[in-house]
């Protein structure tokens, strides 16, 4: 059977990679956008450099996935984009607000307005002796206490409870839910105060496969619906099939990232087409994946070559130095790392 899913949400370019292949260099604007960010946990004498130069662009109304193997610095990236820790060096920037250069006050209207999230932990998200819409309506009073909007207020948390296909648990509380329910109510929680940015860390973390896609697939109705900017760290390794970009996040950096988009045949129909690209960031630094490394024998350095439409890279082996040689002396000059000495 073939799944069509339909990857078009209105915003980005019709038929352009979204947001490109550009979490490296960047393009200056974005509704997220990292640099060089850098997180340095000390505790007990012993540094741990969770994020090492960290870049990331995500485009308005983009939804994009963060996967990563166990530690690689998914939690402490979405910690700072929402607020809850400052990085140690570099620059973090959500919806024009600069992370870090705010103020007590401002950081708390940041995390009530700016930003929303959800975590992988149902009970982190919803309290347990408030139903659904009691929990739905907490940040929107917290927000705004007037009385008189009372009206518009309960019509949002509806609105809400519907978007997120959880208006008939409306009345009950988190323990009388299913988990996927729950992560439905915690989105429309995180939404309640129609931030522009939505994270996300591992919210399908605690769910079987199946619930797990429909949370994920309730997500990108939420960005597709409203627009909001969607950040996502998953396990799931179906995650892909949901959205158009996946960042890799390998040793606190942006590795890789795979696009997903729909080709039209020549008979008519759609297919999707992912494609893995490697991070280059603005000084032209690139993590090789691991495979590529382990397969030629590369490590510590490596032999380079300017090619006219590519670079090369060899294993420093003295054969293939020969090889090199021959190679990047018929490709005409402008190679790195070719000097005989
Ligand atoms: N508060 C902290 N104090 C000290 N070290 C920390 C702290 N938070 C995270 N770390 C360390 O930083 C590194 C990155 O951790 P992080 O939680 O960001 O990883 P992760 O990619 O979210 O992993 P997982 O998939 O297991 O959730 C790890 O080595 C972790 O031990
Ligand atoms: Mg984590």
């Amino acid at each position: 059977m073939t799944t069509v899913i339909d990857l078009d949400d209105g915003r980005a370019p019709a038929g352009s990679w979204r947001g490109g292949p550009e979490g490296g260099s960047g393009r200056g604007g974005g509704e997220i956008l990292c640099r060089d960010l850098v997180r340095i946990f000390a505790t007990d004498g012993v540094e741990v450099q969770a994020l090492q130069g960290l870049n990331l662009t995500v485009e308005p109304g983009e939804i994009v996935a963060v996967v990563g193997a166990s530690g690689s610095g998914k939690s402490t990236l979405l910690t700072i984009l929402s607020g809850l820790d400052t990085p140690t060096g570099g620059t973090a920037t959500v919806a024009g607000t600069d992370l870090l250069a705010m103020g007590p006050k401002a950081r708390v209207a940041y995390q009530r307005h700016t930003v929303g999230f959800v975590w992988q932990q149902t009970s982190r998200n919803l309290l347990p002796y408030l139903t659904a819409r009691e929990n739905v309506l907490m940040p929107l009073e917290l927000a705004a206490p007037s009385r008189r909007e009372r009206a518009a207020r309960a019509r949002r948390v509806d609105d809400l409870l519907d978007l997120l296909e959880v208006g008939h648990v409306a009345e009950r509380r988190p323990a009388e839910m299913s988990g996927g329910q729950q992560q439905r109510v915690a989105i429309a929680v995180a939404m309640a105060n129609s931030p522009r940015v939505l994270l996300a860390d591992e919210p399908t973390g605690e769910l079987d496969e199946a619930t797990s896609a429909e949370v994920l697939e309730a997500m990108r109705g939420v960005n597709r619906e409203t627009g909001v900017t969607t950040l996502v760290v998953t396990h799931d390794p179906t995650v892909s099939e949901h959205v158009a970009r996946t960042v890799q996040i390998r040793d606190g950096r942006t590795s890789t990232e795979t696009l997903r988009r729909t080709e039209t045949d020549e008979h008519g129909q759609a297919r999707h087409v992912s494609e893995e690209f490697a991070v280059l960031d603005r000084v032209g630094r690139l993590q090789l994946p691991e495979d590529f490394m382990a397969s030629l024998g590369l490590r510590d350095r490596v032999r380079l070559a300017l090619e006219p439409d590519h670079v090369g890279v060899w294993p420093d082996t003295p054969s293939r130095a020969a090889e090199t040689g021959r190679d990047t002396g018929s490709a005409g000059s402008g190679g790195s790392g070719r000097s005989e000495r």
